[in-house]
């Protein structure tokens, strides 16, 4: 009889101190959750300090020189990428789908006499065909000059355009 008593005490107070801590828990968790509310809009003020990281990377890819680029341009490696110009261009004087490409080297822009040119090339034609300006070209010819008529995606690497350039150099 006095044990009953004792476990069902016993077990009351068990009871109850689960209780209060589920109470306890619920209300902790409520509170937790609000914090946390106001914990990510403390975060998101420290995605400013990420935004400001990922800018210098940016400036970091700027940074290209061109000129090292270009001198370290391959010419016999030039010339294997030039089988993706070779459908349209030759390098012997004669226009094809696209003009002639000996000599383009540092020649004004659309200045092959005989051929047609679209009035995107033609409009640049004050303005010279420059190492610099052919790698900034074949990377994105769409890109660069907005509206030409030449299908070609572009050469994505530039270890490509710096040999393909040095090639074309030979090419007069
Ligand atoms: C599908 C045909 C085609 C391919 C492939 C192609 N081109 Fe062209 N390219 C053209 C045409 C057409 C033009 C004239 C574009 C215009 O007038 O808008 C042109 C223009 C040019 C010009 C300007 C020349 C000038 O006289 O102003 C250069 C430089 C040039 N291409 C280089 C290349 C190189 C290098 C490749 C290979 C990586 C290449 N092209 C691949 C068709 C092509």
């Amino acid at each position: 009889m006095f044990d009953t008593m004792t476990m069902t005490k016993t077990i009351g107070a068990l009871c109850g101190s689960l209780l209060v801590f589920l109470l306890v828990g619920w209300a902790a968790d409520g509170l937790y959750s609000t914090g946390g509310g106001h914990g990510e809009g403390a975060e998101q003020s420290y995605v400013i300090d990420t935004g400001a990281g990922e800018a210098t990377e940016t400036e970091a890819e700027e940074v290209v020189d061109v000129a090292a680029v270009l001198a370290a341009g391959d010419a016999a490696a030039g010339e294997k990428v030039f089988a993706k110009c070779k459908a349209c261009h030759k390098v012997d004087g004669n226009d094809g789908t696209g003009p002639h490409l000996n000599g383009v080297v540092n020649r004004a822009k659309a200045s092959s006499a005989g051929f047609g040119y679209s009035d995107a090339l033609a409009a640049m034609s004050g303005d010279t065909w420059t190492p610099e300006n052919l790698y900034a070209f074949l990377e994105n010819p769409k890109g660069y000059a907005p509206g030409n008529k030449m299908s070609f995606a572009g050469l994505p690497k530039s270890e490509d355009r710096a040999n393909l350039i040095a090639w074309l150099a030979t090419q007069n």
